[in-house]
């Protein structure tokens, strides 16, 4: 019985070392030394034995049974080990291999117009304000001097959620809104840029399109000053050569108002069809703040006067980039945003 343990032990061992992967190394386990295994079952003959016999042979096959679990740890570890060699061998980083270029973005021709915007009048002292794109009838339009059947309203056919509730048709609500939290503290300075919506669509008007609203408030503001602003900056957008032209017009909330036109981009000021020969082209209105809009907000009109402007951001952006058509902004077309270069 103990040259049968001898000769079991001999072949176990010759097995456990040929084993190459870990599922023959648990495969042998149980041949061997499982519950129905190889030694298992010999050293059920032990009962056979003479009883002066067995204690020997027990010792044998407890000793046989723990070199062989030893030989079969050893077994896996070196295969586990070879295993993870070869994983390392084959991720092995290849610091010589040309790299693979991320892609990089950039920024939207709108993000970059108003940027642009907002950098030329954080330059002059103004600051950012941001108003709900969801708004109410007041903001909208009564506080603007544009009370209820008011005509002047038809100029912007809205998008209403309630009788009094609809997305804002400009940004001009954010005057009111600042000035009321404001009042009857001055200076007031400041720029509201934001999305609009109005029920408007063609190759020049979008239904979702992005304003940037002007409001100065303080003690002896005149046209001059609106003037002198907005000349720099239609100058800084632009081009310092470029005429500008201020043009009488109508706003309810404004009194006097003007439309402000640059001489023509494509033509110079000759004439062509970008400016219907005209030579000028209308790129925001503006105008001193209406007393009735002031006092509205709470502002008394006999010791503060102001100017407000308001501008369109896809039109300067279409003007500064020569873009004919306003749905090239919202159609996501790669082959045109990639043209703005990196941001
Ligand atoms: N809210 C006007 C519009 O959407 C633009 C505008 C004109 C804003 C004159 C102003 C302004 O603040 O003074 O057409």
């Amino acid at each position: 019985m103990q040259e049968q343990l001898k000769a079991l032990e001999g072949e176990a061992r010759g097995e456990i070392e040929q084993a190459a992967t870990l599922e023959q190394v648990e495969e042998l386990r149980v041949r061997y030394l499982g519950r129905k295994g190889k030694l298992t079952l010999i050293l059920r003959g032990m009962k056979d034995l003479p009883s002066d016999e067995r204690p020997l042979v027990g010792k044998l096959g407890n000793e046989i049974r723990a070199r062989l679990e030893d030989l079969l740890q050893q077994r896996r570890i070196s295969l586990q080990e070879s295993l993870k060699r070869e994983r390392l061998e084959r991720e092995r980083l290849d610091v010589t291999m040309p790299g693979a270029r991320p892609r990089l973005g950039n920024k939207h021709p709108l993000t970059l117009v108003l940027e642009e915007i907002k950098e030329i009048f954080m330059g002059l002292g103004f600051s950012v304000v941001e108003g709900p794109e969801i708004e109410t009838d007041y903001y909208n339009f009564e506080a603007l001097n544009l009370p209820p059947n008011h005509p002047a309203r038809d100029m912007q056919d809205s998008f209403y959620i309630t009788e009094k509730i609809l997305l804002r048709t400009h940004t001009s609500p954010v005057q009111a809104r600042t000035m009321e939290r404001t009042a009857p503290a001055v200076p007031v300075r400041i720029i509201c840029p934001g999305k609009v919506y109005r029920r408007d669509a063609d190759s020049t008007h979008s239904p979702m399109f992005h304003q940037v609203e002007g409001l100065v408030v303080d003690r002896n503001v005149t046209l001059a000053h609106l003037k002198g602003v907005l000349t720099h900056f239609a100058r800084e957008v632009f081009g310092a050569d470029r005429k500008v032209r201020f043009r009488p017009s109508y706003f309810p909330f404004t009194e006097p108002s003007a439309e402000v036109d640059i001489s023509c981009v494509i033509c110079g000021g000759r004439g062509c069809r970008v400016c219907s020969h005209t030579g000028w082209l209308e790129i925001l209105g503006s105008g001193l703040v209406h007393p009735r809009v002031l006092a509205m907000s709470g502002y008394d009109p006999d010791k503060v006067s102001g100017f407000a402007f308001g501008m369109g951001v896809e039109r300067i952006a279409m003007l500064k980039y020569g873009i004919d058509d306003i749905r090239l902004f919202f159609e996501n077309n790669l082959r045109f945003l990639e043209q703005f270069g990196i941001g």
